[in-house]
C-alpha cells in the first residue's frame, strides 16, 4: 500500500530532545516542601516568565521525577535562578540524591517554600494553575515575592545548551569595566604560553583587569595582582562587541620572570600556543584575537587591531621600543 506523502514522519525522541537542546537557556532549581515539611528540589531549565499583570511564571515538571507528586499538590514553590558558579548545584539537584539540601543553604521568604541562600534571583510563588501536557506538568506560579542576591559586580547567569553548561556573561572575557564603560582584558604571555582564566562554567577567558597597570602589576578583577615585565606591555586590540555598549581594550603583556614560576591564583592556567582551548572560549572576538596572536608570535611581529565599521584595521608595529622620558616627553 502506498504511504500518503502527507503523513507525518514518526518523531524520533532522541533527535527531538537534541533539537530542543539547541535552545540556549538559563538553569533554575525549583524547590518545594513535601507533606512532612521536608525541602525537595529539582534542576529545571523550562522556566519562562509569563505575565506581569498578574505576575506569573511557569516551569515544566517531568512525570518521571521523584518530586512530581509533590509538585502536583503543593500550594507553593520557589524558582531559584542559578549563577555561573553553580554548575555543581545544578548537577546535585538534577540527581536523584535523597538529601539534596544537606550542603545547600535555604530558608523561607514569603510562602514558606525553600529559597536557596546562594542564587542569582529567586521567585517565591503560590500555584496559579496546573496543566498536564504530555509527560510534563506545566506549573504556573503567581509571584508573591522575588529578589536578586547582592553580588559583587555583575554575576552572570549559568547557561545551558546542547547538554552542557555555558556562561552567559556579557562580553566578560575581555575584562572588568572601567568607569568610562571600557572593558579591559590582558593577553599575558610567558614562556609557558598564554595565561587564561576559568569562567567557572568550563570555559576559558582572558584575565580581566580593572585598569591598565599599577606599578607594572596586572590588577585582576578579583582583587589579586600579577607582576608584569615593565618594558613589554602594549595595546593590542580595541573593538566593540555586537550588542554591547562598552568597548573592549586588550593589552598584551608578559609576566615578570619570577611570576611565571610562581603559583598562580586559583582559576588561572597557562596554555601552550599550540593548544589554546578555542572551543571553550565563548567570545568570537577573543578567539579571533588569539588566533591572530598565535600567527604574529610565530613571525615575532605584532599589530594593533582597531575596530571600524568596514571590518577593522590592523596596524603593524615594527622595531623595538624606547623610553618616552628623555626622548619626546616634555618633562623628560
Ligand atoms: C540543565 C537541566 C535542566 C533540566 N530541566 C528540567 C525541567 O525543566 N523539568 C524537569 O522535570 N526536569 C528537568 N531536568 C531533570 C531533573 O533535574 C532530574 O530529572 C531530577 O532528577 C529530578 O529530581 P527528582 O527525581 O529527585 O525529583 C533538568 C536537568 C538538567 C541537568
Amino acid at each position: 500500500m502506498a504511504v500518503s506523502s502527507n503523513e507525518p514522519s514518526p518523531i524520533n525522541q532522541r533527535d527531538l530532545r537534541n533539537a530542543f537542546g539547541t535552545f540556549l537557556t538559563g538553569v533554575t532549581v525549583v524547590t518545594v516542601l513535601d507533606e512532612e515539611g521536608n525541602p525537595r528540589g529539582i534542576t529545571a531549565n523550562s522556566f519562562t516568565s509569563v505575565s506581569l499583570d498578574p505576575p506569573l511564571i511557569l516551569i515544566c515538571i517531568g512525570n518521571r521525577s521523584f518530586s512530581f507528586p509533590i509538585f502536583c499538590t503543593a500550594p507553593s514553590f520557589a524558582v531559584n535562578l542559578l549563577h555561573e558558579g553553580q554548575a555543581d548545584v545544578s548537577s546535585l539537584f538534577a540527581s536523584r540524591s535523597p538529601d539534596k539540601f544537606r550542603s545547600t543553604g535555604f530558608g523561607p521568604k514569603h510562602t514558606g517554600a525553600p529559597v536557596l541562600t546562594d542564587c542569582l534571583t529567586w521567585f517565591d510563588c503560590t500555584v496559579h494553575d496546573r496543566v498536564i501536557a504530555g509527560d510534563h506538568l506545566i506549573l504556573i506560579g503567581r509571584v508573591q515575592a522575588f529578589g536578586q542576591n547582592a553580588t559583587e559586580g555583575r554575576t552572570a547567569p549559568l547557561g545551558f545548551c546542547r547538554g552542557s553548561y555555558t556562561t552567559l556573561r556579557d562580553a566578560s572575557d575581555v575584562g572588568g569595566e572601567t568607569p568610562h564603560g571600557i572593558r579591559i582584558g590582558y593577553l599575558v604571555e610567558s614562556d609557558d604560553g598564554i595565561l587564561l582564566q576559568s569562567d567557572g562554567a568550563g570555559g576559558w577567558q582572558l584575565p580581566r583587569g580593572r585598569s591598565r597597570k599599577a606599578e607594572w602589576t596586572l590588577p585582576l578583577a578579583d582583587g589579586g595582582t600579577l607582576p608584569l615585565r615593565p618594558d613589554d606591555s602594549f595595546l593590542y586590540s580595541v573593538f566593540d562587541v555586537a550588542g554591547q555598549d562598552a568597548g573592549c581594550l586588550v593589552y598584551r603583556a608578559r609576566l615578570a620572570a619570577d611570576a611565571a614560576t610562581a603559583t598562580l591564583p586559583p582559576g588561572f592556567r597557562f596554555f601552550a600556543l599550540a593548544s589554546l582551548p578555542f572551543d571553550a572560549m565563548p567570545m568570537r572576538e577573543t578567539r579571533a584575537m588569539l588566533r591572530r596572536y598565535v600567527r604574529e608570535r610565530q613571525a615575532d611581529r605584532f599589530g594593533i587591531y582597531i575596530d571600524s565599521s568596514d571590518g577593522g584595521r590592523l596596524a603593524m608595529v615594527d622595531g623595538s621600543t624606547s623610553p618616552w622620558i628623555g626622548a619626546f616627553a616634555e618633562n623628560g
